[in-house]
Formats: structure tokens, C-alpha cells, sequence
């Protein structure tokens, strides 16, 4: 058998490759997409994680030996990609095909069903830019998983074995789940964009590093109620307004600000350090 085998190699598949490879598992290869030549990703995953990368054309045995064949691909290829491989006869029961998208159930590979394979979702809570890193990363990431039962059991397993924290998850909630995870990733960001064209210092964003790095070493031992500090945190509507006036030649800037103004509000009020009066200034004002 050939073990994990990778539909896409890419950053979460040469990633996940290299993480499985070295916790012990086997690891086949990859295969890039169909009718598509060596592309840069497969060169790269073999550079990597000296596996083959195999063209589509010659994959099919791999893949029919294959314990659990991932497809980390983009989204939208995942359904497609599932269909070809079972039009094209290479799944077969006992085999766990699986996806790695965080806003998708497994309802995706429904398709595996037909010829008795299971199917699986499992999204590694992390983002990965260069899968060289990802084997570190995901020392202590969240994986959720969700899926056939057995197929489930398993990727407990592995993500154990990956030194990550294994977590189910219902098919219903992984869109609203997914948006957490975009906003805590994607969000914090792009916020750093508007700061640092907001404030326009010489060292630009990485000025405000080392207050970031004290938010979030705060959020780690404090949580995120007890960490909150500053003019809403105070209820000082003074400042809230002063921020406003300036921030309307910049309408990106402000909806920023009103929306996580908003939720700063909802935070402060949890932790009780407003009055019911400078909380209802604090709202009418954003
Ligand atoms: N990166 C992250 O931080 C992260 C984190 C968690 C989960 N995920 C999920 O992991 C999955 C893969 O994401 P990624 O960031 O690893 O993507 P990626 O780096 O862009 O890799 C995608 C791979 O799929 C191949 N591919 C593209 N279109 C295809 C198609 N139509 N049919 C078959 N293969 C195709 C690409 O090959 P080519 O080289 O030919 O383009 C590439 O090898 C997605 O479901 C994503 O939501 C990503």
C-alpha cells in the first residue's frame, strides 16, 4: 500500500506530506491536476519532501494503492476531482478520501460513496504560506475533522501524532466556523494594511509590531475580557469622537472602526467596565 497520497501539491498538501512523512506515516506522492503538465507545485513538493509527483496520466496505480488519498485542492476542484477519480475506477472501499477546506462539510465527496470508500473533512487550523514550516505549525494547531465515523477515528490519530489537537466538528457549523478562522487569520491582516496607511509612519506597519505582540502575549494569560484596555475599555467618548471625525476622509478606515468598535463595546460591557450610560453613548455614537 502506498499510504497518504496528495491530489494537489500545494502548500497544505506538500505541507501535511512532510508533517505525516515525519511522524512515521507512509506517504506515496503527490499527483497534479488532470491534463496538466509538471507544474511548479509538484517540482517543488518533490524538492521538498524528495516524494514523487506524479502527472495524472501515471498516477492511477498509486492512487488505487493508496490508504488515504487526499485532495488539497482548491475548493471548488474538490467535488470535480472526487468525480474524475471514481469515473475513472481509481477508488475503491476501505480507502479514506478526504478534504482540507475549513467552510465545506465531506458532504463535498459524496461522490466516494458510490464505490464504498469513506469520506472525511479535516482542516488544520493554521495558515500555511510556505510548507517547508508546516510540520512546526501544526505543533499545537486545532484540526477539525468531521466525516464517516471511521475515517474520523483515524484522523484523530494522525493529527495526535502530528502533535496537533484533534476536534469534531458538525458538518452545519463549519461556514460559521470558517469565518472565525478568516477573521482571526485573514482579518488581522488586512487590519494591519489600514493601520499602516492610517498612520503613516516611516517604519510603517512593523512599528506597531511590538504592540501587537503585547495585545495578543496578553490575550494568551489574560483571555480576551480581561485584556481589553483603551478609550472604549474606559468609556471615553471624547476620544471615540475625535478617532471619528478624523477617520471620515477614509471610509475603509471607518467602517473598521465602527465595526470593531462595536464589538469592543459588546467586550467592555461584558467585563463591566462601563457604565449603562457610557455604554449607550459608546452605541448611539458608532
Ligand atoms: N493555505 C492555507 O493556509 C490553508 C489552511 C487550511 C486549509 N486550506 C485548504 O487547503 C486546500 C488547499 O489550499 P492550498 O492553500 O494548499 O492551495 P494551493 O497552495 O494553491 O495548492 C492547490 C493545489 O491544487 C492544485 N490545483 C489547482 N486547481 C486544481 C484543479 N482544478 N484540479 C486539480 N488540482 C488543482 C494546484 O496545482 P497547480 O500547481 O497546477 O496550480 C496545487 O497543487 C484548500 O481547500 C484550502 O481551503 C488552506
Amino acid at each position: 500500500m502506498a499510504g497518504f497520497v496528495f491530489v494537489g501539491p500545494g502548500r497544505v498538501g506538500t505541507g501535511l506530506a512532510l508533517a505525516l512523512s515525519a511522524a512515521g506515516y507512509q506517504v506515496g506522492g503527490a499527483v497534479s491536476r488532470p491534463n496538466q503538465s509538471v507544474t511548479r507545485s509538484s517540482n517543488r513538493f518533490t524538492e521538498l519532501t524528495h516524494l514523487p509527483a506524479l502527472q495524472w496520466m501515471d498516477a492511477r496505480s498509486l492512487i488505487e494503492q493508496a490508504d488515504v488519498v487526499f485532495l488539497t485542492v482548491p475548493d471548488q476542484a474538490v467535488t470535480p476531482v472526487a468525480q474524475t477519480l471514481v469515473d475513472d475506477g481509481w477508488l475503491h472501499r476501505g480507502q479514506i478520501v478526504a478534504h482540507t477546506s475549513g467552510a465545506h462539510s465531506s458532504a463535498l465527496l459524496q461522490c466516494v460513496e458510490s464505490v464504498g470508500a469513506q469520506k472525511l473533512s479535516l482542516h488544520p487550523l493554521q495558515t500555511i504560506a510556505d510548507p517547508a514550516k508546516a510540520p512546526l505549525l501544526f505543533t499545537g494547531a486545532t484540526f477539525t475533522a468531521e466525516g464517516d465515523e471511521d475515517a474520523v477515528t483515524k484522523a484523530f490519530e494522525w493529527v495526535r501524532a502530528l502533535g496537533g489537537i484533534p476536534v469534531r466538528l458538525r458538518a452545519e457549523d463549519k461556514a460559521k466556523y470558517h469565518a472565525a478562522a478568516v477573521l482571526a487569520s485573514n482579518a488581522v491582516l488586512a487590519l494591519m494594511g489600514v493601520v499602516d496607511e492610517l498612520a503613516g509612519l516611516p517604519n510603517g506597519w512593523a512599528a506597531f509590531l511590538p504592540l501587537v505582540e503585547g495585545a495578543l502575549n496578553n490575550l494568551r494569560t489574560l483571555g480576551p475580557k480581561e485584556a481589553l484596555t483603551g478609550p472604549i475599555e474606559r468609556g471615553d467618548i471624547v476620544t471615540v469622537q475625535k478617532h471619528l471625525d478624523v477617520l471620515r476622509d477614509n471610509p475603509t478606515a471607518l467602517l473598521v472602526y465602527v465595526a470593531l468598535g462595536r464589538a469592543t463595546v459588546s467586550l467592555a460591557a461584558q467585563k463591566g467596565s462601563l457604565s449603562g450610560a457610557q455604554r449607550d453613548a459608546l452605541e448611539r455614537l458608532l
